[in-house]
């Protein structure tokens, strides 16, 4: 057992995921004693498996519009204390090779062990000292400063920084222990759900795209006011790819999302100015140089004769059209957190100030990434809020 001295610490920063790891470096950084609890036998579990295991660690176009909050304007202040570019300087000081994929997304050359290897570096370069397997049991304050219950001996810190994630993927250890000292201190929640998930459908539904198993398509998505251009797949189980996963973060159950798979093509209009030069195309052999043979059959399944161009009432041509570009569905869920990429939801961000993540109502506890009410869109946005959360905690605990 470790002497009292040794139990003592400015800061103790439960979970060493890349909002704890940040967090870590920046305290130690200013001088503090800071202590890194990390449950799992390594840190950083869940930038190991991003990215493909290349890990998207930030976006060129990260801004307060890309994230999901009861209160959208919180994440401005820690967004711009600590940038994308920010980021990037620290990738680039530890020579880690990087590209830029699609859409802004910057992903390791390598792997995105070199990732966790520059944040275990910069810890250990401030005087960090990281306990692997080693759980956080319980919390509490006792007067000015925290206790902590950890493998049967408790610590104390001037400062708590909770950085135990959200939800998803329980496989790896994913668990509500944030949520849990939210509560025991009285903190408001706002309901967990799993974000950036792919979408289920009834049987009806799920039959027919079970036959397109496998076929992607670049789409134009909708929920409500959102909308996102992006790829997506169906797969045996409904719907997925960076479309689907994108939508799910923001789609309420019982409530339909739209699909269109020609974004780009004015397909009245085409079709209409097609009908008199080519009366005996058939629609549908149009539509197959444009999408997948098997999805436009699909999709055009209620049309038992599809007819030739120049047979085409506007009416019908009409009707093509919406069964392309205006699919409408009503996912029944999610695959859940088992599938989730992130949590939407979490600590509400009422009882935390914006510039420093510190509780309102607790002064020395901290919340940071994703166990806080601040969810990114798909697209290398939730490593930049962890970073950027994680530092302006590192500045004040
Ligand atoms: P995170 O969950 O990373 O870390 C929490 C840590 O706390 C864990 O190490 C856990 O073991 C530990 N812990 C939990 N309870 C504890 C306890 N009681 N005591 C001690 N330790 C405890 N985002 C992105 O921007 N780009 C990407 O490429 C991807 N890719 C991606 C792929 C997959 C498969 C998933 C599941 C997620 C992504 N994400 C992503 C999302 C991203 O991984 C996620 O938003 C961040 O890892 C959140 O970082 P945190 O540090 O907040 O939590």
């Amino acid at each position: 057992m470790a002497s009292e001295e040794s139990r003592k610490f400015d800061v103790v920063i439960i979970g060493a995921g890349a909002a704890g790891l940040m967090c870590a470096i920046e305290a130690g950084r200013r001088g503090r004693k800071v202590l890194l609890l990390e449950k799992a036998e390594k840190c950083g579990k869940k930038i190991l498996i991003s990215g493909g295991g290349r890990c998207n660690f930030t976006n060129l176009f990260a801004a307060p519009d890309k994230f999901i909050s009861d209160n959208p304007h919180f994440c401005k202040s820690a967004l711009s204390q600590y940038t994308q570019s920010d980021f990037i300087a620290l990738v680039e000081k530890h020579r880690v090779a990087y590209h830029e994929k699609k859409l802004g997304q910057l992903f390791c050359d390598g792997s995105a062990s070199e990732i966790v290897a520059l944040l275990e570096t910069e810890c250990a370069a401030h005087g960090v000292i990281i306990w692997r397997g080693s759980g956080a049991d319980k919390v509490e304050k006792e007067d000015d400063h925290f206790l902590i219950a950890t493998g049967g001996q408790v610590l104390s810190a001037k400062s708590l920084v909770v950085a135990t994630g959200g939800l998803s993927i329980p496989k790896i250890g994913a668990n509500d222990f944030a949520y849990r000292v939210a509560k025991a201190f009285g903190l408001a929640l706002v309901p967990a759900r799993p974000g950036l998930a792919p979408l289920t459908f009834e049987a009806a539904d799920k039959k027919r795209f079970a036959r397109l198993t496998g076929i992607s398509a670049d789409v134009s998505i909708g929920y409500e006011k959102t909308r996102f251009r992006e790829n997506l797949l169906f797969t045996h189980r409904g719907l997925s790819g960076p479309a689907i996963l994108q939508i799910s973060s923001f789609w309420e159950l019982g409530k339909p999302i739209t699909i269109d798979f020609l974004p780009d093509i004015d397909l009245e209009h085409i079709l209409k100015e097609k009908r008199q030069p080519q009366p005996r195309t058939k629609v549908s052999s149009y539509l197959k140089d444009h999408l997948a043979s098997r999805l436009v059959d699909v999709l055009l399944e209620e049309f038992v004769d599809l007819p030739e161009l120049g047979n085409c009432s506007d009416k019908t041509i009409r009707e093509i059209v919406k069964s392309i570009k205006l699919v409408k569905l009503v996912p029944v869920g999610t695959e859940g957190y088992a599938k989730a990429e992130v949590t939407v939801g979490g600590v509400s961000t009422e009882v935390l100030h914006s510039k420093t993540m510190e509780c309102r109502s607790v002064p020395g506890l901290f919340f940071i990434g994703e166990a806080v009410d601040v969810t990114g869109f798909l697209g290398g946005y939730n490593f930049q809020w962890a970073w950027s959360s994680g530092y302006v905690a590192g500045q004040y605990a």
